[in-house]
């Protein structure tokens, strides 16, 4: 016990001091034990009250309670303001600076291809199709025989390809159009049927415009009720809105394709004045896909009653779509691998396709 703790004023402010002069809270709590532990000064002067005179017990007792009431209190103060001062810097040291840019994207970009594929999927979804898949490597009969091209037929010339070795003796090609997945669709899932399939394609082609390796998408719509009036609004609802041309207008012109009848090919308005292509209704037409009401032998081919089911098809090439959207002039330079076109053409991995853009309502 401190000799002088039996001056109540000068413990009282030499407490006080302690307690301010805490710069941290395990220097505090030495401080509260010190003060008011079971050896602390004030506990100590306490103890001592019993050799006093009952009077002067009184009014030292209650001078002692008011001193360990202000003590703690300023205790009590002086942790609050060690705690927040502790917060203040933890909050400094670990500061996270959320208005911080994101990294630079100055790597990878989503190819032209890609783009165009999220595109058109995202318009069709919009209108109730789901995605289907097939595979690259096809049997002959997907490719061709279920789709009504018999096996000398002259329609197969326009679409050689890679022949594969037979699987199980059926002879294999490398798939000449996205087509075959609408028959695998007809024989897996059962009519309504409406789906978009994008895909890679092959064919013994290669100039400006043709590629061996290209991408496809094909559309399929079969139920009771679908006639050629419902594929050309879905056509001229999806091609405005992929190219952002509320007018364009739409030409069907008779053409043959096995698989449909009868058939058609989708032209769209554009201008070529000057040598430079426009989209848009200016009086000239460029070809765009194939399209028609599905024959009745592919319906057969796949299980499907053509009396009682009808429906369309398209198909349309997704390089072609993007050349014409973004103004790509080669094809051929979209299998080029060259990071400078990528990185010319290619678009942010965040640059979402947006319906709100389109005019199509989702
Ligand atoms: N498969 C055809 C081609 O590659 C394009 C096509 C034409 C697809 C008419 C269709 C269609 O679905 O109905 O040349």
């Amino acid at each position: 016990m401190a000799d002088n703790d039996n001056d109540l004023s000068l413990l009282k402010s030499e407490l006080l001091a302690t307690v301010a002069a805490a710069t941290d809270i395990a220097a505090l709590d030495e401080v509260r034990v010190n003060a008011l532990g079971k050896k602390g000064r004030l506990t100590e002067q306490m103890k001592t009250l019993g050799a006093l005179a009952p009077d002067a017990r009184k009014e030292r007792g209650a001078a002692l309670n008011l001193i360990k009431d202000e003590v703690a209190q300023s205790i009590d103060a002086r942790q609050k303001e060690l705690a927040a001062v502790a917060l203040r810097q933890r909050l400094e040291r670990e500061r996270l600076d959320v208005t911080l840019a994101p990294r630079p994207q100055a790597e990878g970009r989503v190819h032209p291809t890609s783009q165009t594929v999220d595109e058109i999927v995202a318009i069709f979804a919009s209108m109730g199709f789901t995605v289907a898949k097939g595979p690259d490597i096809e049997s002959d009969w997907h490719n061709f025989e279920a789709l009504n091209f018999p096996p000398d037929h002259p329609a197969r010339q326009m679409q050689d390809t890679f022949f594969m070795p037979p699987v199980d003796g059926k002879p294999m090609v490398l798939r000449t159009h996205t087509s075959p997945v609408q028959v695998r669709t007809m024989q897996t899932q059962k009519p309504p049927i409406r789906v978009i399939i994008p895909g890679r394609t092959f064919r013994c082609d290669s100039d400006m415009t043709h590629s061996p390796m290209f991408h496809q998408v094909e559309g399929l719509v079969i139920d009771e009720v679908t006639h050629m009036g419902h594929l050309k609004g879905c056509l001229l609802d999806f091609l405005r809105a992929f190219f952002n041309t509320p007018d364009l207008p739409l030409r069907f012109r008779p053409s043959y394709f096995p698989f449909v009848e009868p058939g058609a090919e989708v032209d769209i308005g554009c201008s070529r004045k000057g040598g430079e292509l426009k989209l848009g209704n200016f009086g000239d037409w460029l070809e765009i896909g194939g399209c028609g009401m599905v024959h009745p032998n592919v319906l057969r081919n796949c299980g499907i009653d053509p009396e009682q089911y009808q429906g369309f098809a398209f198909g349309m090439g997704i390089e072609r779509m993007a050349m014409l959207k973004y103004g790509i002039p080669d094809l051929r330079t979209f299998f080029e691998a060259d990071v400078r076109w990528l990185k010319h053409y290619g678009f942010a991995p965040l640059d979402i396709p947006n319906l709100a853009l389109t005019g199509v309502a989702p």
